[in-house]
C-alpha cells in the first residue's frame, strides 16, 4: 500500500492509466474512500454546499476547512489529500496564501492544496511551488467566480473563452502545479488542454478525455438529489435508503418494538 503523491500523478499520466478522485470531509466518509482504493481526495469548498448549506462555496471559511482537513487526514494513509483554499484566503496576497496553503500542511496534515483561478493566480502558485507546498490547479466553471459567471454555464464555447482557459492551463504548468482540476468546460476544450499538459487534468463536467475524474461525493451517493447536473452519474441512492432506515426507526420507537430485550442490559 503506497502512499500517492504528486510524483504518482504524473507517473500515471505517462502510463496512461486514469485518476479516481472524490471529495470528503468527515472522518467516517474518508475512511471508506480509501478501503475501495481511491488514488486522491480533496477536502473541497463544495463543503460549503454539500455540508453546510450555503448556496454558494463563498462563505467557507479557513477554520471550517482546516477542521474538514484534518479529520480527512486523520482517517486515511494511502490516498493523496488535497485541501481547497476557500474563498478569500489567497487572492488577497501571496503572503496571505503561503500562510494559509502552509497550515493545511502544518496544522492539517493534507499534503497539496487546491486553488482556482488561470492566469491571474499565476504569481501566488510559483511562490507556493517554490516553498515547497505542492498545488492543484483549477480552472473553467470556478463556483468561487460564480458572481462573475452569472450561473452554472459550460465554458471554453467562445474563442475568447477557449484561448484563456488554455493559456492559463500552459501557464499553470509552468508555474510548477502538478495536476490540474477542469471544471464545467466542453469537452472538446478539455481533451485540447489535457493533451497539452504534462501534469494530469482532473475533469468535473469536463468529458472523458481528462487524465482523471473528481466528483462530490455526497452527489455521486445520492444524497444532494436536488442536485442533478448532466454530468453527474448517481452510483448510489444514499438519500432514500437514509430516510428509509430512519421512517423504520421511528417506527419501531413508537411502537414499542425497539430496544428489544436482547437490545438492553441485564
Ligand atoms: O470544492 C470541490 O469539491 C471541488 C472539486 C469538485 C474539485 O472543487
Amino acid at each position: 500500500m503506497e502512499k500517492v503523491t504528486t510524483k504518482t500523478f504524473l507517473e500515471m499520466k505517462r502510463k496512461g492509466e486514469k485518476i479516481a478522485v472524490l471529495t470528503s470531509y468527515d472522518f467516517p466518509t474518508a475512511k471508506i474512500i480509501e478501503s475501495a482504493g481511491i488514488e486522491a481526495i480533496i477536502v473541497g469548498d463544495s463543503a460549503g454546499n454539500v455540508f453546510y448549506g450555503y448556496d454558494t462555496t463563498l462563505p467557507v471559511t479557513m477554520e471550517q476547512m482546516l477542521s474538514h482537513v484534518q479529520a480527512v487526514s486523520r482517517a486515511v494513509k494511502r490516498p493523496l489529500v488535497i485541501a481547497d483554499m476557500p474563498f478569500l484566503s489567497y487572492q488577497i496576497s501571496t503572503p496571505q496564501a503561503i500562510e494559509n496553503a502552509g497550515r493545511f500542511l502544518k496544522e492539517g496534515g493534507a499534503q497539496a492544496v487546491k486553488l482556482e483561478g488561470g492566469l491571474e493566480m499565476i504569481e501566488t502558485v510559483s511562490k507556493l511551488v517554490s516553498v515547497g507546498i505542492p498545488v492543484m490547479g483549477h480552472i473553467g466553471l470556478v463556483p468561487q467566480s460564480i458572481h462573475r459567471f452569472g450561473g452554472y454555464k459550460a465554458q471554453g464555447r467562445e474563442e475568447a473563452s477557449r484561448k484563456y482557459l488554455l493559456d492559463s492551463a500552459v501557464a499553470l504548468e509552468q508555474a510548477g502545479c502538478f495536476s490540474m482540476v477542469l471544471e464545467g468546460m466542453v469537452s472538446k476544450v478539455a481533451k485540447e488542454i489535457t493533451e497539452r499538459l504534462k501534469v494530469p487534468s482532473i475533469g468535473i463536467g469536463a468529458g472523458a478525455h481528462c487524465d482523471g475524474q473528481v466528483l462530490v461525493i455526497y452527489d455521486m451517493l445520492g444524497i444532494t438529489p436536488e442536485f442533478n447536473p448532466k454530468y453527474l452519474r448517481l452510483y448510489a441512492h444514499l438519500g432514500g435508503e437514509i430516510q428509509k432506515a430512519v421512517e423504520e426507526y421511528i417506527r419501531d420507537v413508537k411502537s414499542g418494538e425497539y430496544p428489544s430485550e436482547k437490545e438492553s442490559y441485564h
